[in-house]
Parts: structure tokens; C-alpha cells; sequence
């Protein structure tokens, strides 16, 4: 069974915005594995951002110390530190998740009060764009991660708060994490498909992984690319595939081109 797209293909015919008239881009959990990928590439193509992350010096080593970037103190719990954060910013990307799945508050308190905080910031503050990393199976109940005190649940909660913000949106639902250099390090192309491509029991495609740099790669494409305008998106790498830029990637997804089915 084909996974239909949430809303029918985006804009295709609209024009892409350069990045630069995106203005300030604040990154929350810039501190973390892919805000901190995010915060660099945006630095190497020279966009102003703000990385918040709640501590600076354990975050001082992980991002780049480069014209351009400003590293603030916030907590998305915080609903006064994002006010302040957003206020003259041009868009958002949101890659915070909690850092300890000890605590049982936590999904609860950063997947979904902190994304209703920031959908509240970036209406009032009049953004053009949020982006959330979200993750795979956001709406899929049986999915194991929900074993950690509901995260997914939570995740999916936070992604609607973001959804009826008003701003224009794009959640991006990665699969399994990680980094260059790792085990699991994938080995083909990064494919995406709508909503539910992934999760969703039975699964539609088994899941896969993907580095966090290509994650952050797509949150900035995302940013301007009208593909992505109000869009919720499953990315995975898939074994074969070939190496597609971040823009492709979207535009197979507003052209309707499906992942193609991996072994089962
Ligand atoms: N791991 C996976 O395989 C996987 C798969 C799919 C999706 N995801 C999701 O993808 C997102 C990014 O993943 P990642 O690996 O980059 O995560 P990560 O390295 O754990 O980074 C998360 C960041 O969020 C920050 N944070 C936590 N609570 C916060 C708060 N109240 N206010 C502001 N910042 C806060 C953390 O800051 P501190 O350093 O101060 O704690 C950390 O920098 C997360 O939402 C994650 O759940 C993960």
C-alpha cells in the first residue's frame, strides 16, 4: 500500500526564496547532535543564526566560533526566553528532544510543552518559517520508543501545535540517527516520502537510518525550497539509492515520487 501525501504536492511552480532573505535563523538545541550540524552548515553559507542551548560552555566545543553565529542561553520550558530569542529572527529550526529518557516528564515537557512555547513565540514574533525534527513513527502508537514514557505520542502532539501556528511549517521525521564515521553509518542516498511512510503499524517501509548531517542538510533546504512549504516529511537513507542534494530530495517529494520499497 502507497502512503498518500498529508496535503496535495506543494507549491511546485512557486519560486525559491534565496537564503540569505531568510534573515536571523534561531536554532534550538543547538547544542545537540543535529542543531549542531545545523548551526555549522548555516555558518559555512554565511546566514546570521542564534544557536540557544542551555549551557554554554558544554555546548562551546560542538559549534562553530564563526562571524555570524551568536550562542544564547534558552530553554524552550521557558516561554519568556523564546519571546525574546525570536523577537527579529526570520525563521526557526527546532532540534531539541530530552536529553534523558530517565525522566518521565521529559517528553512531555520539550516534544510537546516546549513546541507549543515555540509556536506561540514564532506567531507573535511574525516568523516566515518553522522547521521541527520530529522523528519516524510520531503517529504510530505501537512503535517501541513509546516505551520511553510516551515520546512519540508527545512528539506528535508537538508537531500539531506547530502545525496550527499559523507560520509556515515544515516537520521533517528522521530515521534512526547518526553520525558520520559510525557503524551504522548508511550507505546509499537520502529518499523521503509524506506523513506515515515509515511508522504506522503494519509499516508501510521498514525504517532506516540517516546521519544528522543530512537531517540538518534538509531543515535548511527546507527554509526556502517551496516543496516543503506546510509539509510533514520521512527521510531515511536507503541502500542504492543514489546521493541526492537536500533540493532533490524535496522536489522528488512534491513531484509524488515515493520511496521505493526496501526489503521487508
Ligand atoms: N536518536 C535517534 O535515533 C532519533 C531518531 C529520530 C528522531 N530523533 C529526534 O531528533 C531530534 C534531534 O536529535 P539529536 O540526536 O540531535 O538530539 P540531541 O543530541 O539529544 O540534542 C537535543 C538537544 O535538545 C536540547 N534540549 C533538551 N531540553 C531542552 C530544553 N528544555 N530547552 C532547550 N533545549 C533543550 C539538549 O540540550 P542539552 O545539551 O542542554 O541537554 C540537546 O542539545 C530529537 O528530537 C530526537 O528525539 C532522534
Amino acid at each position: 500500500m502507497n502512503a498518500s501525501p498529508t496535503k496535495e504536492a506543494p507549491g511546485r511552480s512557486a519560486e525559491k526564496t534565496p537564503l540569505a532573505s531568510v534573515g536571523r535563523v534561531v536554532v534550538l538545541g543547538a547544542g545537540g547532535g543535529v542543531g549542531s550540524a545545523v548551526v555549522t552548515q548555516l555558518a559555512e553559507q554565511g546566514v546570521p543564526v542564534t544557536a540557544v542551548v542551555r549551557d554554554v560552555s558544554r555546548a562551546k566545543d560542538k559549534l562553530p566560533s564563526r562571524e555570524g553565529v551568536q550562542v544564547s542561553l534558552g530553554d524552550v520550558t521557558d516561554s519568556a526566553s523564546l519571546t525574546s530569542l525570536l523577537q527579529g529572527a526570520g525563521a526557526v529550526i527546532v532540534a531539541t528532544g530530552p536529553s534523558s529518557l530517565k525522566n518521565p516528564f521529559g517528553p512531555y515537557n520539550v516534544d510537546y510543552n516546549g513546541n507549543v512555547n515555540v509556536a506561540k513565540a514564532a506567531a507573535n514574533a511574525g516568523l516566515k518559517k518553522i522547521v521541527m525534527v520530529s522523528s519516524i513513527g510520531a503517529e504510530d502508537w505501537l512503535f517501541f520508543l513509546n516505551l520511553f514514557w510516551g515520546i512519540l505520542i508527545w512528539k506528535r502532539q508537538g508537531e500539531k501545535a506547530i502545525q496550527s501556528s499559523g507560520v509556515d511549517y515544515t516537520i521533517i521525521r528522521p530515521g534512526g540517527l547518526t553520525n558520520e564515521g559510525s557503524q551504522r553509518a548508511p550507505k546509499g542516498g537520502v529518499v523521503a516520502g509524506p506523513a506515515n511512510t515509515y511508522g504506522r503499524a503494519p509499516r508501510i517501509k521498514p525504517t532506516g537510518s540517516i546521519l544528522r548531517s543530512q537531517v540538518a542538510a534538509l531543515a535548511i533546504e527546507a527554509l526556502t525550497n517551496p516543496a516543503a512549504s506546510n509539509v510533514i516529511l520521512e527521510a531515511v537513507t536507503q541502500e542504492g539509492e543514489p546521493e541526492r542534494t537536500a533540493a532533490q530530495v524535496l522536489e522528488d517529494l512534491a513531484a509524488g515520487k515515493l520511496p521505493p520499497r526496501g526489503e521487508e
